[in-house]
């Protein structure tokens, strides 16, 4: 098991990209092959997670060709090449790795296709809930069978099929699911409608639309009518604004830094970390510079010292998987922080509220922990200690940003997972580490095939 030393640094000033968008690639790798041509895909993001998807439409008869790739990790830009919606089945089951959003994505797709197939994923994975998806598609008419030790959750054996279109209410908001059952819609007669609880990420419609797919959305409903042709295009996946999170906090909450963040995604449904980190104090500017489907731009942020803030309800969805990095930023801040109405963490790669508060708690802030969330009494000095990740991406991360801020030593155990979102991560910490100013001792390392 791998891990990461980290000590606390006093500023830093640093210009940098993050790796691709986990969303944005999990979809272009599906709805690339499912279109009727070839996709070029720019700035793919190499991770574990989205690999796993890749691999996934491989096995099922899409194929890509890999254009450049990050050493040690995997394409960065790729070409594949879509089934005009007609897939093959996989000669063995298929391993989603960690990645609720390639399983519930590929279920919702596997539901529409003419065969047989089994989705596994990992410990993580086959612990959490999947009734959420399979309900629906089961009113849509697939069978899918949950194999697991847990009820209602993975592996998955779908019996693919015909399918009807439905008008389904989401009980919770979720892109995953919404974006399920929008894939299962491409393959329905008729129209398939969801109607979200309140506002998600819409990579999902956004990108339908780049395949001139066309959706149409009224507030939280969107319609689809099945059986449009996904057309082949040319995608650019912009940075993880989720990734940038981790380096945004410690900008943030570090007085007299100043960093820039350069071609990430700026989708409204996904930047409400930045409005956060404003209302704590930071200096932020954000500089769109194109918005061809998945806006993208630059982020400026200048550190100050933080104060406490509260999440609005609303603002849940869109900063869900920035959670555990607010609240390492809320431990910094002056005052309290108040993050509720976040159930949705409980069932994450690990549950993230116990996990969060009790890392939290080891370097010794100040946390009281509810059923939906925390309230972080900030300001109590950080200390180092020793951070277990639980397997879980964001707290190894998170945490690793809390590291730069403790009085000695933080070893954060079991940092492999980052992998499954953050190629590269470790690169990038140990530039930020090192006080490194030069733009070119960030670039990570790629060759061209
Ligand atoms: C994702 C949606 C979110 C998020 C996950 C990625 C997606 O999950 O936490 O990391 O790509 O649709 P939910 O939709 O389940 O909230």
């Amino acid at each position: 098991m791998s891990s990461i030393r980290i000590r606390a640094i006093s500023s830093f000033h640093a210009e940098f990209s993050v790796p691709g968008d986990k969303s944005v690639s999990h979809r272009a790798a599906i709805l690339g092959g499912l279109s009727n041509g070839i996709c070029e895909i720019s700035n793919f993001l190499p991770s574990e997670d989205c690999l796993n998807t890749l691999k996934a439409m491989s096995a099922l008869g899409a194929h890509f060709e890999i254009l450049e790739q990050m050493e040690g990790y995997g394409p960065t830009k790729l070409r594949i090449h879509g089934r005009s919606m007609k897939l093959t089945a996989s000669e063995a089951p298929v391993d989603c790795g960690n990645s609720g959003t390639g399983m519930r994505l590929l279920a919702g797709m596997l539901a529409g296709q003419p065969f047989t197939t089994e989705l596994f994923g990992d410990a993580s994975l086959s612990s959490r809930p999947m009734g959420r998806i399979t309900i629906p598609l089961a009113e849509m008419g697939a069978n899918i069978e949950t194999l697991g030790d847990k009820p209602g959750c993975a592996p998955l054996r779908i019996h693919g099929g015909k399918l009807s279109p439905i008008t389904y209410e989401m009980p919770v908001a979720s892109a995953q699911v919404k974006s399920a059952v929008l894939l299962a819609g491409m393959f329905a007669e008729g129209t398939t409608t969801v109607i979200q609880p309140a506002t998600t990420r819409d990579h999902t419609e956004r990108m339908l639309a780049s395949f001139r797919i066309s959706c149409r959305i009224n507030g939280n409903t969107i319609s689809m009518l099945g059986g449009q042709m996904p057309e082949s295009c040319r995608l650019t996946v912009p940075g993880d604004i989720s990734s940038a999170a981790f380096w945004l906090v410690a900008a943030a909450a570090m007085n007299g830094s100043r960093l820039l963040i350069k071609d990430v995604g700026l989708n409204p449904t996904r930047t409400a970390i930045l409005k956060v980190l404003s209302r704590m104090g930071a200096h932020i500017t954000e500089i769109l510079h194109s918005s061809d489907g998945e806006p993208m731009g630059h982020v400026e942020i200048q550190g100050v010292s933080l104060k406490g803030t509260t999440l609005l309800e609303e603002e849940i969805p869109n900063l869900i998987d920035e959670i555990p990095v607010i609240a390492v930023a809320a431990a910094l801040a002056e005052g309290d922080t108040h993050i509720r109405n976040a159930r949705e963490l409980r069932v994450k790669e690990t549950d993230r509220i116990t996990t969060t508060v009790e890392n939290l708690r080891k370097m010794g802030a100040d946390v009281e922990e509810f059923e939906d969330g925390m309230i972080i009494h900030g300001g109590q000095p950080l200390k180092g200690a020793e951070i277990d990740s639980h397997g879980d991406h964001r707290i190894a991360m998170a945490f690793a940003v809390a590291g730069l801020f403790a009085e000695g030593e933080t070893v954060i155990h079991g940092t492999d997972c980052i992998n499954t979102s953050y190629p590269g991560f470790a690169y990038h910490l140990e530039a930020i580490r090192q006080e490194r100013s030069n733009p070119a001792d960030f670039v990570l390392p790629t060759t061209r095939l």
